[in-house]
């Protein structure tokens, strides 16, 4: 299989979504993780019933609604929004990523972002977190106003670059997107941080890695 586009989804791949409520765990306490994963679901579960109910709202305000919910549901003092929200736009990367995309940039296939983050939310975690010369394109869901695993999202490089679907390699963390991903026709990789397990939606990815440093291997 030939590839000739590396996309990478964003939170949770690139980005720790952890890594906002971890920096608060000292005023949070030990209720930091659960939370967190509470937050993570919560905004997932309202990108895809948002898609579903035809009432999009874009992901920074989904990202707020869930967190107010969130903080509700495990008693956090709701001072604490703001001091979240700004964490989240500027979430670490795992340590791996800077690296590999130097790596990978180095072998000129185009290198994507392809997230149900907003364009100014992309831009801002890339520049931030200085990756901003590593990437050819920071595909938003923004563009077709639906969340994934619409294949209208999966559409967009394939659109852009003038390629076939099994000629992008995507890699997520999110094993529901690897599936989305995978069903649409894209060599999806999954990457398995957690030793989690994987989903049955029809879609069993041929390669898995356990970080991005592995991925040098495949391509
Ligand atoms: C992303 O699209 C799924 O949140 C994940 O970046």
């Amino acid at each position: 299989m030939i590839t000739k586009a590396i996309v990478f989804d964003a939170y949770g791949t690139l980005f720790d979504v952890n890594s906002a409520a971890e920096k608060c765990k000292d005023r949070i306490g030990d209720k930091w993780e659960g939370f967190a994963n509470f937050w993570r679901t919560t905004q997932l579960e309202y990108t895809w019933l948002r898609s579903l109910m035809n009432r999009h709202k874009d992901f920074w305000t989904i990202t707020e609604d869930s967190l107010e919910k969130s903080m509700k549901v495990f008693d956090i003092d709701m001072g604490m929004k703001n001091d979240l929200l700004k964490l989240y736009k500027i979430l670490s990367p795992y340590p791996e990523v800077k690296e590999v995309l130097e790596n990978l940039k180095k072998k000129k296939i185009k290198l994507a972002i392809l997230s149900n983050g907003t364009p100014a939310l992309l831009s801002e975690l890339v520049k931030g977190n200085d990756l901003q010369n590593l990437f050819d394109d920071l595909f938003s869901i923004e563009e077709v106003g639906i969340y994934k695993p619409s294949s209208k999202v999966y559409n967009l490089p394939v659109n852009k670059y003038k390629i076939k679907p099994n000629e992008v390699t995507f890699l997520s963390a999110n094993t529901w997107d690897v599936s989305g991903g995978g069903n649409y026709g894209y060599n999806a990789v999954w990457v398995n941080r957690n030793q989690a397990i994987f989903d049955n939606l029809d879609y069993k990815p041929i390669n898995r890695v356990n970080n991005l440093t592995q991925l040098l291997d495949l391509i």
